[in-house]
C-alpha cells in the first residue's frame, strides 16, 4: 500500500504534533511503503521572506530525521525538488471547476481571518492533489482540517479519469481517530496559533518554565487531587505506561504534594522521552550537509516514483507530441 502526506515547514514542533501525527508517520514506515515530503511550495501561502523559508525547510527536516523518519524505509524529500508537480498542477487545474475550490473551508477560514486572498491560497488544494496523484497515493493520512482537500483530490481525479481514462489512482484520506487531541497549557487544544504549546526541542529551563504554566486548580498541598481532569496528569499520561502511570495516579490521590510537583515531574519525564531524539538532532544540527544529501537522495527517489506516472499523463493528454 502507498501511503503518502505532506508537512508544513511551520517552526517549531509541538508535543500535539508528535503525539497526533508524527508518531504515527514514523510508526507506518514499517508497515507501507511511505512517501513523505516537505511541502515548501505551499508554505509560501503564508510565508514570504525567502531566507525564513529556506531555514524553516531545513529545520522540518532536521526534526524530522531526529524523531525517527528514516530514509532508508521512507522516501522523503523537499517539494520543489520534483518540479514534475507543477506540470501536474496545470494540467490538473483543466479538471477543477471553480465551485470546487470556492467551496475548501480551508480557503474560507484562512480569508475570513484577514489573509489576502491571492491566487495561490485559492489554488492550495490543486497543488496537494498534484502531489497525491503523481505518486499513485493510495492513502492519505491527514489531520481532519486537510480531509476536504484530498476529496478534492478524488474528484479532480475522477474528472481527469473520465476524460482519458484509467490513469490516476484514487487516493483515500485516512484521520487518525484514535488519537486524543493533546492539550495545551490552557486545557484547550493544543496549537500554535493558541500560544499553548510546549515544544519537542525547547532547552531545559525555558521548557519548565512553560510546563510551569500548565493551568491547575487551587488546591491545598495536604488534599487528595484529581487526576483526570488536571492537565498536567493528561500531559503526563502521555509518555507514561504501566506501573509509572499508576504511581503518578497514586500520588495524586494520597495528597500531601502540589501541583507544583507533578509539573517539576512532568518536566523530568519528557525531558527523558525525547533524549535520545535530542541527541539525534543535535547530530543533524551539526552535519547540515549530510541532511542535504540525504534529501537529494530522496528527491531522486522521489523522481523516479513519479516518472511512469507522468509519462502517462503526458502521452494522454497530447502533452507529448
Ligand atoms: P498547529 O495547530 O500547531 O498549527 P498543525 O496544524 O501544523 O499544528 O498540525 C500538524 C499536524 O499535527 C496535524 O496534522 C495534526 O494531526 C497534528 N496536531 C496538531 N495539533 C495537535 C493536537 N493538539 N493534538 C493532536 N494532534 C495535533
Ligand atoms: N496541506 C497539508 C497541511 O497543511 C500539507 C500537504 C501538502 C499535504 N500536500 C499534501 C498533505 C499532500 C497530504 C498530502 O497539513
Amino acid at each position: 500500500m502507498r501511503v503518502l502526506t505532506g508537512i508544513q515547514p511551520s517552526g517549531d514542533l509541538h508535543i500535539g504534533n508528535y503525539f497526533g501525527s508524527i508518531k504515527h508517520m514514523v510508526e507506518a514506515q514499517e508497515k507501507s511503503e511511505t512517501f513523505m515530503f516537505i511541502a515548501n511550495y505551499h508554505a509560501m501561502t503564508t510565508v514570504n521572506e525567502g531566507e525564513r523559508l529556506s531555514k524553516l525547510t531545513m529545520q522540518c527536516a532536521t526534526d524530522f530525521l531526529a524523531l525517527g523518519i528514516d530514509p532508508q524505509k521512507s522516501t522523503f524529500w523537499v517539494q520543489s525538488d520534483v518540479k514534475e508537480v507543477l506540470e501536474l498542477y496545470w494540467i490538473l487545474s483543466s479538471f477543477t471547476p471553480m465551485g470546487l475550490l470556492e467551496r475548501a473551508h480551508g480557503y474560507k477560514d484562512k480569508v475570513a481571518k484577514g489573509i489576502a486572498a491571492n491566487h495561490s491560497l485559492f489554488s492550495y488544494p490543486v497543488l496537494m492533489a498534484a502531489d497525491i496523484l503523481l505518486f499513485g497515493s493510495e492513502v492519505v493520512p491527514v489531520g481532519k482540517d486537510q480531509i476536504q482537500h484530498v476529496e478534492i483530490a478524488r474528484d479532480i481525479a475522477i474528472k481527469f479519469n473520465n476524460q482519458y481514462g484509467d490513469i490516476l489512482t484514487i487516493p483515500e484520506f485516512r484521520v487518525q481517530e484514535e488519537v486524543a487531541t493533546v492539550l495545551g497549557i490552557d486545557g484547550q487544544k493544543m496549537s500554535k496559533s493558541y500560544k499553548n504549546v510546549v515544544n519537542i526541542f525547547a532547552d531545559e529551563k525555558s521548557q519548565l518554565k512553560t510546563i510551569k504554566k500548565i493551568v491547575t486548580e487551587n488546591a491545598p498541598l495536604e488534599e487528595p487531587k484529581e487526576h483526570e481532569t488536571c492537565n498536567v496528569y493528561n500531559m503526563a499520561k502521555l509518555f507514561l505506561e504501566g506501573n509509572n502511570l499508576k504511581a503518578l495516579q497514586d500520588r495524586y490521590k494520597r495528597g500531601g504534594e502540589g501541583h507544583g510537583h507533578f509539573k517539576i515531574y512532568l518536566a523530568e519525564v519528557m525531558w527523558e522521552y525525547f533524549r535520545e531524539y535530542r541527541e539525534k538532532r543535535e547530530y543533524f544540527e551539526a552535519h547540515q550537509d549530510e541532511v542535504r544529501e540525504i534529501l537529494n537522495i530522496g528527491a531522486a527517489k522521489a523522481k523516479k516514483a513519479a516518472m511512469p506516472s507522468i509519462e502517462k499523463i503526458r502521452e494522454a493528454t497530447g502533452i507529448r507530441y
